[in-house]
């Protein structure tokens, strides 16, 4: 850790890759979506795009840093079921780096960009065109997504107000406070 760091009580949470990652599969994620109506080259570049940085994320919750590793915070049923409770309570602890009800949440949405990508793919080769199921599955993934995606942002708003820290921010920043 920084001297400055340690004198200011922060603590470096997030490495620039994962923020990186972060407000680029956001950008991403919404050019495809406002691009759906007329799907042409920026619609499917942007789409193609949120798929890779889904894949640089999964190789980095192997080999990243920290808090960035699937070890550090993919929690087991029992940690989940445990969390789940105190939320219940409204006693849920702060934790660091991502909580277990986060982390389920991320993991979704990270499964849910590749399945609206490779759907989407799909829809433009010779065996997928056209058909009516694939265009079900690629529009039934975005709405469901939006959905996700609106209890992400909520969650991150509400836990931060209860904690007492600026969750998005951190995601600019990379820093909490200890
Ligand atoms: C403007 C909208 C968004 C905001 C404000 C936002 C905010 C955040 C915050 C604060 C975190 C950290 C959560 C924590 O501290 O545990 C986070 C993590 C994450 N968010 Fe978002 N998010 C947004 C949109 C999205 C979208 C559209 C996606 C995907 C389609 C997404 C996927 C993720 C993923 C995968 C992580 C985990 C970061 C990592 O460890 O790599 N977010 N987001
Ligand atoms: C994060 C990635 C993506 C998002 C958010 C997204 C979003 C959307 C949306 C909102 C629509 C309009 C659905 C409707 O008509 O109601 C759409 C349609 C479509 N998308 Fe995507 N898309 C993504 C990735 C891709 C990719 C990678 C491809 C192809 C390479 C693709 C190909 C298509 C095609 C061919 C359609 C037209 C389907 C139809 O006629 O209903 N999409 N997409």
């Amino acid at each position: 850790m920084a001297r400055s760091d340690r004198a200011s009580g922060r603590i470096r949470v997030w490495d620039p890759w994962i923020r990186l990652f972060h407000w680029s599969l956001v950008t991403a994620f919404f050019v495809a979506y406002f691009t759906g109506d007329s799907v042409g080259a920026t619609h499917e570049w942007a789409g193609y795009v949120a798929l890779g940085l889904v894949a640089f994320r999964l190789l980095w919750g192997f080999v990243g840093s920290g808090h960035a590793r699937f070890a550090d915070f993919v929690p087991g049923p029992n940690q989940l079921i445990g969390y789940s409770r105190q939320m219940l309570r409204g006693a849920e602890p702060r934790h660091i780096g991502h909580n277990p009800a986060a982390a389920l949440m991320i993991l979704f949405l990270l499964a849910a960009v590749i399945v609206i990508s490779v759907s989407g793919w799909l829809l433009t080769t010779d065996w997928g065109w056209g058909s009516e199921t694939i265009e079900q599955v690629h529009e039934l993934a975005v709405d469901t997504t939006l959905v996700a995606i609106a209890l992400h942002v909520l969650a991150a708003i509400y836990e931060s107000f209860k904690h007492r820290e600026n969750l998005i921010g951190s995601m600019f920043t990379g820093h909490k406070r200890r």
